[in-house]
């Protein structure tokens, strides 16, 4: 596994775009599987995670194919709806083609993913999803397989806004005729995002982005093309990078609105930020924050997002007081606290509280990115700590960041990789 390799002490300033969003394309391109022609889809980031979702396609039989930055999918191939099973491994994710698959098919195949370091992870409510729209699901050694003579639709009341679990519906909803209605569903921008996809395909869907989403499908889908929302976690990051480092950053292609808790929390503690022409927002930071305690705990949308949590918690450890962050969405997700510990961070945390003293140095130290916001988080605390910070297993981080070192290089920070 690589490293990146972080000099701090260096402001941030300059111009930077953000890209398409990892959390957006990838449910959007497993709805492919539903078109009946060749779909067009731009602003996909070139991702690791991407190459997965690529990968379980042209596993199931779609040809899948670059041009340029356009990702072009042809579905009419498919002729497969086992998920192989070290795709499964590789990636969480792929669960999103089984929606799609058994939509199309009256059948899918998916061994049950992995849990992963912040959590199990289940997919219990996808589960009960499908068994409430007509689908037999059974336990095989391949996996959980699901089977539907023809999806009824119908009602769902998800127990909980589970943002996977909305998609899979949604997208196995496209496909049928009826009335599908998804009740406390997610309300993530990517499903409103994934939602404008569906429609484009063909299918009608009203209340995309409330907990009240009806899909009515229809039995054959068209081709379209689509250009993926930016990344609000890629800008939070980037925007609490420019935050920790005192710096002065522009960042195109950002949706401000999609950052709920965020922007308001930063400009009580004294972070410009200003929105610009077209999806522009410029950041100035001060040099020092004055003492202020911030608490907060992360939540589904429109609350404080748990992908931006240990980003957020970097940025902390630059305000001096006493701060609290709980972390409500997964259960294991604050173990980047004791890898900041290395740097001298005074955090402590459990599994879903973290206590972070914050207005005190830190100093470069030997770290691991235990997930990819947990990455991210080490490198933002490595652009302020004295000397140099060794971040390992790069490749979690490249999960869900393109070229972050040379794209914060551009910025005046000094990462390598190696
Ligand atoms: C999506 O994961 C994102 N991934 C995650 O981003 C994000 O953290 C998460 O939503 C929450 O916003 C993608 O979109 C590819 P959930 P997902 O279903 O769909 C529990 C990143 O950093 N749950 O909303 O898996 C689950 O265990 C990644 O880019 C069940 O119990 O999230 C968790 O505690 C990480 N049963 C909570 O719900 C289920 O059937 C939220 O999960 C499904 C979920």
């Amino acid at each position: 596994m690589g490293e990146f390799v972080v000099r701090g002490g260096r402001r941030l300033e300059g111009t930077l775009r953000v890209h398409g969003a990892k959390n957006a394309a990838l449910p959007i391109m497993a709805a492919a599987v539903l078109a009946s022609a060749p779909v067009t889809l731009e602003g996909v980031p070139k991702l690791r995670d991407v190459d997965v979702m690529i990968e379980v396609l042209r596993a199931l039989g779609a040809k899948v194919q670059w041009v340029d930055r356009t990702l072009v999918i042809d579905p009419s191939g498919i002729h497969q709806y086992v998920i192989p099973a070290e795709l499964m491994m590789k990636m969480r994710a792929s669960i999103f083609v089984i929606g799609p698959l058994l939509a199309k098919f009256g059948h899918a195949v998916a061994m049950q993913p992995g849990g992963c370091s912040i959590g199990d992870r289940p997919i219990d409510i996808h589960i009960y999803g499908f068994r409430q729209i007509g689908a037999d699901v059974t336990e095989t050694e391949q996996g959980t397989r699901l089977d539907a003579v023809n999806l009824t639709g119908g009602a769902v009341h998800l127990s909980y806004p589970s943002v996977g679990a909305t998609e899979n519906l949604m997208m196995a909803a496209a496909l049928i005729p009826g009335e599908t209605r998804i009740r406390n569903a997610a309300m993530e921008p990517e499903i409103v995002d994934l939602a404008q996809f569906l429609e484009k395909l063909g299918a009608t869907i009203r209340g995309a982005g409330t907990p009240d989403i009806r899909i009515v499908g229809r039995r054959e889908l068209h081709g379209a093309t689509h250009s993926v929302i930016p990344d609000r976690i890629e800008a939070a990051t980037f925007i609490l990078a420019a935050s920790a480092t005192g710096g002065h950053v522009v960042l195109e292609n950002c949706i401000i609105e999609h950052l709920p808790g965020l922007v308001g929390r930063l400009r009580d503690l004294g972070v410009e930020i200003r929105e610009g022409e077209g999806d522009r927002i410029e950041v100035n930071a001060p040099q020092a924050y004055r003492t202020m305690p911030v608490s907060l705990h992360t939540g589904p949308y429109p609350g404080f997002a748990t992908d931006m949590q240990a980003q957020f918690m970097a940025f902390l450890l630059k305000v001096p007081g006493v701060h609290i962050i709980s972390e409500r969405v997964f259960e294991n997700r604050l173990g980047h606290a004791r890898e900041l510990r290395r740097m001298g961070a005074q955090v402590m945390a459990d599994q879903r509280v973290a206590l972070i003293y914050g207005g005190h140095a830190l100093h470069g130290a030997t770290v691991r990115a235990l997930d990819l916001r947990a990455g991210a988080a080490l490198v933002i605390a490595g652009l302020t700590a004295d000397g140099q910070t060794v971040i390992t297993e790069r490749e979690v981080i490249e999960r869900g960041y393109e070229d972050l070192d040379a794209r914060l290089n551009t910025l005046g920070a000094d990462i390598d990789r190696r």
